[in-house]
């Protein structure tokens, strides 16, 4: 008996996905269809799939085509599947020509042309764009332009900047359709702003946009006081609009199954977290406020918005030149520091220690894909890993995405209380510093 498995995602089930399965079914006697899992498709930063895992295995099963269906969920299965399968061929459209060249020492590969025209990416763009824009006052796009590509239903247009030369310059560079100065005109054209430019302008840009109806992503802080923000939170909440930062700390798998493991008593009570982390090494360099912002609301989700007080240990050069700090936020049974070297290097890292082990995260801890535990009593290290691509931008747009679709005007990854309590320790430490 001649066994065949082919695999996909089989969003939007559609014409070449059953002519494919059909061509898989007709070149053996058995025929083993693989559905990729959700979570896979997210750790491989296919963030657009639209249909249910449940809902797309139906579609694949209402073929008739398939004697089994199984599900794809880690990169390197197919190996696995092929030997624990007994497979004879291994069948994939022809967009993946040459890729899976490595496994024909396994069995047979047969790359089958796809079919013209139609494709689920090519389906999903049918539905809603929402239009973005991006504010700038200089020509670095955080990568955002390239990160949005990997989300469904948005489509970065426009660009605006008081500055007509940069405007015009990020517009080609990005490859945008206009660039614009005047700020009216160019949010009337827009459902989603991106607002990254100096902090001196920000809030005005926020709070125009927010009146007129768009969607905010601000980079972090959005406004400098914690009323401001408030503000701005209640003024989004009555336009139905909603206004997020730029944490994209927030939005990573890693970072979420960290907070809960170690809420779930992965290392005992927390004591303690560690966050170090260098100017420079932060996303090429950003200012001061924004870094900290990144740890301390690191801090926030891990060990809550009670803290008692906040001080800070700034060093200054002979010259007077800010270079280094240590702040420490006090809670009643932990604590928290934040290292920051402003023009120093320090070692970036984040570590969290509980009376039962600690847990960390090695590197650039804001970016993070990985993090191991170091549990009491227990002889080797406890290792979680994730695939991640990209600067994590993606996945705050993708909820943001969600956010809109549900009508949400509160995001539950950063409630507006956290929100707010992170301006306010970020207040204290611009006060005592
Ligand atoms: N396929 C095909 N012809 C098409 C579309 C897909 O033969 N027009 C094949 C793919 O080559 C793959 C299988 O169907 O072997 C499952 O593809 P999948 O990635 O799920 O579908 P796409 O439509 O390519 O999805 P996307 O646009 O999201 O990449």
């Amino acid at each position: 008996m001649k066994k065949v498995i082919t695999y996909g995602t089989f969003d939007l089930f559609h014409k070449g996905h059953y002519n494919i399965i059909k061509r898989a079914r007709a070149l053996g006697d058995y025929l083993i269809v693989g559905v990729t899992s959700e979570s896979y498709d997210i750790e491989r930063g296919k963030l657009n799939v639209r249909d249910s895992l449940i809902k797309r295995i139906e579609n694949v099963r209402r073929t008739e085509l398939a004697d089994e269906i199984i599900i794809e969920e880690y990169q390197g299965q197919k190996v696995n599947d092929i030997i624990k399968y007994d497979i004879d061929i291994l069948v994939v459209g022809s967009d993946w020509r040459g890729k899976f060249d490595y496994l024909k020492n396994y069995c047979d590969v047969v790359y089958l042309e796809r079919t013209k025209n139609i494709s689920s990416t090519k389906l999903r763009g049918e539905g809603v764009i929402f239009n973005m824009g991006v504010v700038t006052d200089d020509i670095r796009d955080n990568d955002f332009v390239q990160e949005s590509k990997y989300v469904s239903g948005v489509h970065v247009e426009r660009v605006f900047s008081e500055d007509e030369k940069t405007a015009q310059d990020f517009c080609d560079k990005y490859e945008l359709d206009s660039w614009w100065n005047d700020y009216n005109e160019f949010l009337s054209g827009i459902d989603i702003v991106y607002i990254k430019c100096r902090q001196l302008e920000r809030e005005q840009y926020i709070e125009r946009a927010i009146d007129m109806g768009k969607y905010v992503i601000s980079d972090v802080p959005a406004a400098l006081s914690p009323e401001k923000l408030r503000y701005f939170f209640r003024k989004a909440a009555e336009h139905k609009v909603v206004l997020i930062e730029r944490l994209t700390l927030v939005y990573l798998r890693a970072f979420t199954q960290l907070v809960w493991l170690v809420h779930s008593n992965l290392v005992g009570d927390l004591v303690s977290v560690k966050c170090a982390i260098s100017q420079d090494d932060f996303e090429g360099g950003k200012p001061f406020n924004e870094t900290v912002c990144n740890a301390i609301c690191a801090v926030i989700k891990i060990l809550g918005k009670n803290c008692l007080e906040v001080n800070t240990n700034a060093v200054t050069d002979r010259q007077g030149k800010f270079v280094y700090d240590m702040i420490t936020i006090k809670y009643e049974n932990a604590l928290a520091t934040i290292e920051i070297g402003t023009t120093v290097d320090v070692e970036d890292e984040m570590v969290i220690i509980g009376s039962n082990g600690r847990v960390t995260i090695p590197n650039d801890w804001w970016n993070t894909g990985y993090f191991e535990a170091n549990i009491s009593g227990r002889e080797f290290l406890k290792r979680y890993s994730f695939n991640f691509d990209g600067n994590g931008f993606r996945y705050l747009l993708q909820e943001l995405m969600i956010m809109i679709r549900d009508k949400r005007t509160e995001c539950t990854r950063l409630f507006y209380d956290e929100s707010v309590k992170l301006l306010e320790v970020l207040e204290t430490i611009n006060q005592k510093g």
